[in-house]
This record gives structure tokens, sequence and C-alpha cells, in this order.
């Protein structure tokens, strides 16, 4: 082979199949042209030493709120897809709830030219589906679509909810263009009735909100859109399931035929919900984090298959709307969400240093499994000669704390991980071949980001 532009050498390469140590690849115009031993690999422009480490296929996060249009005090393309370069991932795929919603093609031109202008890493994006915009299913399938979301309950936003009938012919339409329709599934009425009545009662705690939000709303809003999957055929997702009741409700849809995915998030994962009374409203979040009975469910859950794939459910705001200030404040005065790209790697690794995962099922849960359920396989997710040359290198024993949250790289950096202790980091981030992040600096050019093709 003659010269290539860049290889990896002296890596653990680690695929869900297994591992090769003294392994490396190479990349030719940002394709990978050889996967092979260490000392097999061709001469380079650029060679980058793993010193070891383990090299997995890009991780793709198919769950961020990048905020923009329109909501760019909170994140834009650039600062998301700087943290996600910063921590070690290749490939976002953005939510639907900005300002305005994506739910017309036109608008999803917008958000991939904006995308295209100042992203540092691969992205796509979702389209919201309401009462309003079943009619343009098919154009936004054209438009470049990486799939569909329907919220169910209230949430940030404030996207109305289709009613049944409109969500079983949304599912119809949907299943014809080949696309996953992916929900927010919390059953609306029974989040607002017990909002309003812990209201009234006057129930402020941070916990109270999680309260509010129980698990039942979960679990009904799952088994309800897995009926109407069963009957229209349609490919369902739920987006981060946080109770082991409403990942075994999937895993039944699963038992039953149905093309249903799921996706959990790192905090389900890590907290129970006595988070809210030592961290307050800054771990608040929709769905909220569980019970310690919930949670062990959930990593059964997990570890049987229920759950395809983790995303973070990245979700930035500022430290006003998130009232950092007085975090145990009145918790309705308080925004849901946090963000999570830089710290979804170190949280993962530290379950495989804890023996709860191998490396090569989180390779699986991280990079191939939501690649595969968003359409992007095997350009995405996999090592294979003649796809993207993305790559995630990691140290998988560096042990750290995140002291102090500014050091992220989000335009708002509020987060329940702040002060906790990990096992592992990414360290290098690389994507269709070009160094993107490395030595604790983001190097790749905004802009240099493209949108994956759906
Ligand atoms: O906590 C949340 N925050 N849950 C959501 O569903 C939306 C998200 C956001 O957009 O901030
Ligand atoms: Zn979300």
């Amino acid at each position: 082979m003659s010269t290539v532009d860049l290889v990896v050498s002296n890596c653990t390469v680690v695929t869900p199949e297994g591992r090769s140590p003294n392994a490396g690849v190479a990349v030719e115009d940002g394709e990978i042209v050889a996967v092979c031993r260490s000392d097999r690999l061709p001469e380079a422009d650029r060679v980058v030493d793993a010193e070891g480490n383990p090299l997995v296929p890009g991780i793709v996060d198919a769950h961020i709120h990048n905020r923009e249009p329109g909501l760019e005090y909170k994140e834009d393309w650039e600062s998301a897809t700087r943290a996600a370069a910063a921590g070690g991932v290749t490939t976002v795929v953005g939510m639907p709830n900005t300002d305005p919603v994506i739910d017309r093609p036109e608008r999803l031109d917008l958000k991939f030219d904006r995308g295209e202008a100042s992203a540092h890493v691969d992205f796509g994006s979702f389209v919201v589906i309401t009462s309003e915009n079943l009619d343009r299913i098919d154009d936004l399938d054209e438009a470049g679509a990486t799939g569909f979301k329907i919220f169910l309950g209230s949430t940030v936003g404030d996207v109305p909810p289709p009613s049944d009938g409109e969500i079983i012919e949304a599912m119809e339409r949907i299943e014809e263009t080949g696309k996953r329709l992916g929900f927010h599934e919390e059953n609306g009425e029974i989040i607002d009735h017990y909002e309003r009545k812990f209201k009234r009662e006057g129930r402020t705690e941070p916990i109270d909100h999680s309260h509010s939000r129980p698990v039942i709303a979960e679990r009904e809003a799952i088994e309800r859109m897995i009926t109407f999957a069963e009957e229209t055929d349609a490919k369902v997702h739920m987006y981060h399931v946080s109770s082991g009741s409403g990942a075994r409700a999937v895993a039944r849809g699963k038992d039953r035929g149905v093309d249903v995915t799921a996706e959990t998030c790192p905090h389900y994962l890590w907290f129970t919900e006595t988070v809210m009374n030592e961290k307050g409203n800054v771990a608040r979040i929709q769905p909220p984090i569980r019970n310690a009975a919930e949670r062990a469910k959930l990593w059964e859950a997990l570890t049987d298959g229920a759950i395809d794939c983790i995303a973070t459910d990245h979700a930035p705001h500022t430290d006003e709307e998130k009232k950092v200030d007085d975090p145990f404040g009145n918790t309705w005065d308080a925004i849901s969400g946090f963000v999570g790209l830089e710290t979804e790697i170190p949280v993962m690794l530290t379950f495989v240093n804890q023996g709860l995962l191998s490396l090569e099922e989180w390779v699986y849960r991280h990079s191939t499994r939501p690649a595969q359920v968003w359409g992007m396989y095997p350009q995405k997710g996999s090592l294979q000669v003649g796809t993207d040359a993305d790559f995630t290198i990691v140290d998988p024993d560096l042990e750290w704390t995140l002291e102090d949250r500014t050091d992220l790289h989000s335009k708002n950096c509020v987060t329940p991980f702040e002060g906790e202790s990990f096992v592992g980091e990414a360290t290098t981030t690389i994507v269709r071949g070009e160094v993107v992040y490395e030595d604790g600096e983001v190097v790749g050019e905004s802009g240099y980001g493209t949108r994956v093709d759906a």
C-alpha cells in the first residue's frame, strides 16, 4: 500500500465482536482502508500513537439538544459539537424542540445549514410530529430527517402531543418511509395531574418534581405506543427510558415481535432519586431519576438487551434557568435538563471498570447499536474498510474528578456529575480521518462536521 493520510498505531482495537491488541487502523480520504496488526500498517502522512489504549468506532450520541436555531443563548451547533469532540463523541443527532420547532422541511434545511457552517463533528436531526404536520411526513423524510419524534407529555418546549388517532396515522405514514419514530414517552394526563395536585398541596421540593412524574406514566406510554406499533408495523424507539419497569415493557414488546428499540442515559444508571436531596434542581430532568429498585431493574434490562443503546439527552440551560444559586428552592421555578456530552464516556468506562459491562458491550451500546437504530450503520458505528474513519481513543484507567463544571465546553454547563469521580476518559477523537480532539484541546475546525445522509 502506498502512503496513506493517517494511521493510528499501537491500539487495542475494540469492536462488539472482540478486541485485538497491538493493532491499528489506516485512513485515506476520510475512510478506513485497513484494520490490521500495528506492524503491518502502511506509511502515513500522520501517525497517532494510541499507547496501547483502546480505539473504538466513534461514539454516537443520538439524543442531544443542540438548541439551534433560536435558543443559542443556551447552546448552539458549534458549542454542542465542541463538547462532543472533547467528550469523544463523533456523531450526534439533535432534537427538534428548538425555536421554531423543526416540523417542516425549510426548518430542517435551516438546522442543517447551521450545522454545516459550524459543527465540529458529524450530525443528524430529528423532526417533530404534531397535529399540524402529518401531511409533511414524506417531505421531512426527503429533506433528510434522521428520524421522527413525538412528545407525548409536556416537557421543555411545550410541544403539544398529537391525539392517539393522529399518532396511529403518523405511524402508518412513517412506516412507509422506512424510518423510525421515537417518543418522549410520559403519559401527559398522569404527569399533568400530579403536577397540579402537588402544586395545590404546596409541595415544592426537588424530589416532588420527580414524584410528579411517576414510573407508571412512562410504562403506560411505552405500552400504548408498542400496541400502536404492533398494529401499524411502525418502527418505534423509546428515548431516555428511566425506569426498569419501562424497560421491561420494551422487552415485552420485543418478545411480541414489535420493532421497538430503546435508549437509556448515563444519569439513570449512575444516580438514584436521592440525588434530588443532595444536588437539588441541578439534577431535575424529565423523565426523572428513579429509585434504587428501578435502577437495578434498568441495569438488568441493559445487560439482557431490552435497552439497545446509550444516549445523553444533553440538555443545556443557563444557571439562571436551572436556579443554580438556590438548588433547593421551589422546584416548579426550575427548568429540567442538564449537559452530558463530556461525561458519558467517563460514566460508561467507570461502569466497565466496575465490571458492570465489558468494553465490547459498551462499544455496542454506545456506537454500533445507535448507528443501526438510526440507519447510519455501517457508515457510522463500525470499523469496516470503506466506512467513515470515526474513532474514539480512550484511557480506561485514568482516575479523575469533575471538580469544576466550567471546564466543560458547552455554553452552559450545569450537571449533577460535577463533583463525581470517574475511571476513564476519551483522549483522542477522530472524525473522518481528522483529529478533532487531542491532548485536552479541541483542535478541529468549526464547520468540518457534516450531515450524515438519511
Ligand atoms: O429534562 C428534559 N429536558 N427533558 C426533555 O424532555 C427536554 C429537555 C430539554 O429540552 O431541555
Ligand atoms: Zn431530550
